[in-house]
């Protein structure tokens, strides 16, 4: 899109104009909740592959690429960004990233999505449709609580993580940052996700997971430990709020 048009696009909304960073699947889920919320306008993608630059993604063109981001802000004034990249640790690279470079993450929560009014939520949280958030639930920054998935009361998503479709996660649950809870997967109450654990698709959380482990199954046990990639330190590790 031309420098003109994309100014205009941005200036002919009353509602702020917003890109989305990650033209992938999780991208387009994210303009679908922000289509439907219509509480901010999307002028289009950023993605890093080349050769998405010039198409577009079910009707928004794909402007460039994330080194264009700060051209994109001064020529068009725009100022709102929601990182919707899949990988959890890329994703939190992405968003400081651009906090740096002056953009406001939004958040991107569905119309259907059912989110208690004493639920706090970060910065550049995703919650996709048909989630419900229970009372007292926190969830930190760049977190996504994708299709139909469920956060019981108290409970504490951490940094960067990621609740797949239809998981549910029950009471007083903290899920550190980076974590991967998978597809269907069950959590039972007060028990502690370590961060940048990966929960496989369907299986049923009886007791902590360590950090970085992988565990799958009925009950879930741990299948293998990665390699640390990355600091450690959770970027959540408060205690759950008691009532
Ligand atoms: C757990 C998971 C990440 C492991 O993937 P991986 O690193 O490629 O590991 P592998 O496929 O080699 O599996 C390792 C072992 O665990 C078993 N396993 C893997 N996933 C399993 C699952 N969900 N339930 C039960 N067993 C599982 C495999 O059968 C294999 O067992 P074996 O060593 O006896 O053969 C992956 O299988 C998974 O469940 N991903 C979740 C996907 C998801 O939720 N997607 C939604 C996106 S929105």
């Amino acid at each position: 899109m031309m420098d003109n048009a994309l100014q205009s696009a941005a200036a002919n909304s009353r509602r702020p104009s917003c890109v989305i960073v990650g033209a992938g699947g999780h991208g387009r889920v994210v303009l679908d909740i922000l289509e439907n919320t219509r509480t901010c306008n999307v002028i289009g993608f950023v993605d890093s592959n080349p050769q998405l630059r010039g198409t577009r993604i079910d009707g928004k063109p794909v402007l460039g690429g994330p080194d264009d981001l700060p051209a994109i802000r001064d020529r068009s004034g725009i100022r709102h960004a929601v990182v919707a990249i899949g990988n959890n640790g890329v994703r939190r690279d992405f968003a400081s990233r651009l906090e740096a470079t002056g953009f406001t993450l939004l958040n991107a929560v569905h119309p259907s999505a059912n989110v208690a009014r004493n639920a706090s939520l970060g910065r550049n949280v995703v919650i996709a449709a048909g989630v419900h958030v229970c009372c007292h639930v926190q969830i930190g920054d760049s977190t996504i609580l994708n299709t139909g998935c469920i956060v019981d009361h108290e409970s504490m998503i951490g940094t960067a993580t990621h609740v797949c479709p239809g998981a549910r996660i029950a009471g007083r649950v903290i899920i550190e940052s980076g974590a991967f809870v998978g597809i269907g997967a069950t959590v039972i109450q007060n028990l502690r996700v370590g961060c940048e654990a990966v929960i496989g698709a369907g299986a049923v959380v009886i007791r902590d997971v360590d950090p970085m482990t992988t565990v799958v199954g009925v009950p879930a046990r741990p299948v293998f430990k990665s390699a640390p990639a990355r600091d450690l330190e959770p970027y959540l590790t408060a205690e759950p709020v008691l009532a």
